[in-house]
Parts: C-alpha cells; structure tokens; sequence
C-alpha cells in the first residue's frame, strides 16, 4: 500500500501557512487540516496542549475526542512524561492505550516543545494496523520543529 507522504511539500506548505500569523488556535487548526488532507488511511489528526499540568484537547480533524489527558496516561500522556514520540503499530497492545475512536488500530504522537518544555503534543490515529512508519516519524517530527517556531 502506498501510503507515502511528502513531508518536505507539507513542511513547507505550513511553513508558507503559518509565517506571520500571531494566532495560536488558527495556525494549529490549519495545521491539522494540513495533515487530514495529505496522510492517507488517517480517522484523526489534533492536537494536546499542556495546561495546568494535564494534556487538553487543541484542533483537530475527525470525530470528538477526550478532552483531559493526565501525563503518564494513554499514548498521548506517555510520549509527555518520557517526553519521545512514540509510534505505536497496535494501541490494543499499548498498557493504558485510551480509545477515543474504537475504528483506531495504530496511533503516532510526537511532543511539541516551547522554551525547551513540553508544549503539548501532536496526535495521528489510523484505522490500519502498522500505519505508520519511521518515515512518517521523522517526516512529522520536522512538521513539529515549524510549529515550534511559531508557538
Ligand atoms: N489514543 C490517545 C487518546 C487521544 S485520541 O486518540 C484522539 C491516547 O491513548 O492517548
């Protein structure tokens, strides 16, 4: 299955989206829509920012999601608290895994950074087992790296 993303056009195209734009809430929202629009095989893509010491839900693309997440719970809570993007190819197998959408096999979550702390993170859900693959880490890890900039 091709599933091949191009990560240098979609890191440019944020780049081009957001350049400028003082508005947090608007660059992450077309942020999220950037990638619902250029991943394939994808039934979630959003965000978590950190506030009063737990993830709360950001913009997103795909159906309602939890809003509060404790740091060390589920895979969003962990890619916080050992503060890594953790790729995980079947959450049934992830301890603690939180179902937000039940159509969900695998899941990426990359942490955002802000003043060298933990601004939130970046969360990706497909319905396909194995969806994601080093590629798409490193490829989104660079799209962090622009939101960053500009968070
Ligand atoms: N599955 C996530 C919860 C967020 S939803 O996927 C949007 C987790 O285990 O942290």
């Amino acid at each position: 299955m091709n599933r091949k993303t191009d990560y240098e056009l979609l890191t440019g195209q944020l780049q081009a989206l957001t350049q400028g734009i003082p508005y947090e809430v608007a660059n992450l929202a077309n942020a999220a829509a950037l990638l619902w629009e250029n991943l394939s095989d994808i039934n979630w893509a959003g965000f978590y920012k950190m506030v009063d010491g737990a993830l709360v839900l950001y913009p997103f693309q795909g159906k309602t999601a939890c809003i509060r997440i404790p740091v060390g719970k589920g895979v969003c809570g962990t890619a916080v608290a050992e503060d890594r993007t953790q790729l995980v190819p079947d959450v049934h197998k992830f301890p603690g895994h939180i179902a937000c959408d039940s159509a969900s096999n695998s899941e990426i979550v990359v942490p955002i950074h802000v003043n060298g702390e933990i601004w939130g993170v970046l969360d990706i859900d497909s319905p396909f087992f194995e969806r994601f693959t080093e590629t798409d880490r490193e490829g989104l890890e660079k799209f962090v790296t622009i939101l960053e900039e500009i968070l």
